[in-house]
């Protein structure tokens, strides 16, 4: 082999291997630019720590170490075995609020849900706002039985502008139980990172 012939070889080598690292590269990027991240109703967002804020205080409970509720869904069904109980009763002069706030373009709102029960009021009747609008209500009559159901999307909204949202779930009105489990939203990693890379 000629000096010449095995500088062409080594040239090709390098460019099919910048082609190869090219493809890496971008595909790893095109993977990376949209992930969902969830917010727990006690431990908050999984990368940036944020927790929900309850308001009124005093409607609210950790569901998962009450010992005084009459309402005692598993445990072992939520997500990372906890969700926060509050009772929004007829009459009560303030909303019982769920607030959170994320960046992105989607949110998935996920709750559990009672049935009949004796001496509480289960039903779940419920108003979304983004940025202070509604977008959206949920309802839940009660039947007969005495199942929980777990892991229930209450709201769920893919098409929102990408940035920053206030998003709440409130009861209001009606007599309402709300059992917030956990949130997702789904995060878009900006462009001047993706360059970055
Ligand atoms: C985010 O989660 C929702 C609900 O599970 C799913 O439909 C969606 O495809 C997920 N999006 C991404 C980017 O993983
Ligand atoms: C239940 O857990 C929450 C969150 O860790 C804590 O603030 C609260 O005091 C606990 N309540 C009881 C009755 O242990
Ligand atoms: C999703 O959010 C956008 C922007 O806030 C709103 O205009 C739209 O009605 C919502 N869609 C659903 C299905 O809630
Ligand atoms: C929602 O409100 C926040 C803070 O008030 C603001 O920064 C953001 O741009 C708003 N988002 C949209 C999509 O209007
Ligand atoms: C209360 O519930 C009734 C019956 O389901 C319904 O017609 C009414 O619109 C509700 N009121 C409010 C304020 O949610």
């Amino acid at each position: 082999m000629t000096g010449s012939s095995l500088a062409t070889m080594s040239r090709q080598l390098s460019l099919s291997l910048n082609l190869l690292s090219f493809l890496v590269i971008y595909s790893t990027l095109a993977a990376c630019a949209q992930t969902n991240r969830t917010i727990d109703d006690q431990f908050g967002d999984q990368v940036t720590a944020l927790v929900p804020v309850y308001s009124p205080a005093t409607a609210w409970k950790q569901g998962a170490n009450c010992t005084d509720c009459l309402v005692n869904p598993l445990v072992s069904q939520a997500f990372k075995g906890t969700w926060h109980q509050g009772l929004h009763t007829a009459g009560d002069v303030e909303s019982t609020v769920v607030t959170v706030s994320f960046r992105g373009t989607a949110v998935y709102a996920y709750c559990v849900l009672a049935n009949t029960i004796s001496y509480s009021n289960t039903p779940t009747n419920l108003n979304f706002r983004l940025n202070n609008t509604i977008v959206g209500t949920f309802v839940h009559t009660p039947d007969a039985s005495t199942t929980f159901i777990y892991n229930v999307p209450v709201y769920v909204n893919t098409s929102i502008p990408n940035g920053l949202h206030t998003f709440e779930i409130e009861a209001t009105g009606n007599t309402s139980l709300v059992m917030f489990d956990y949130l997702t939203y789904t995060y878009v990693t900006p462009n001047f990172l993706m360059r970055w890379r």
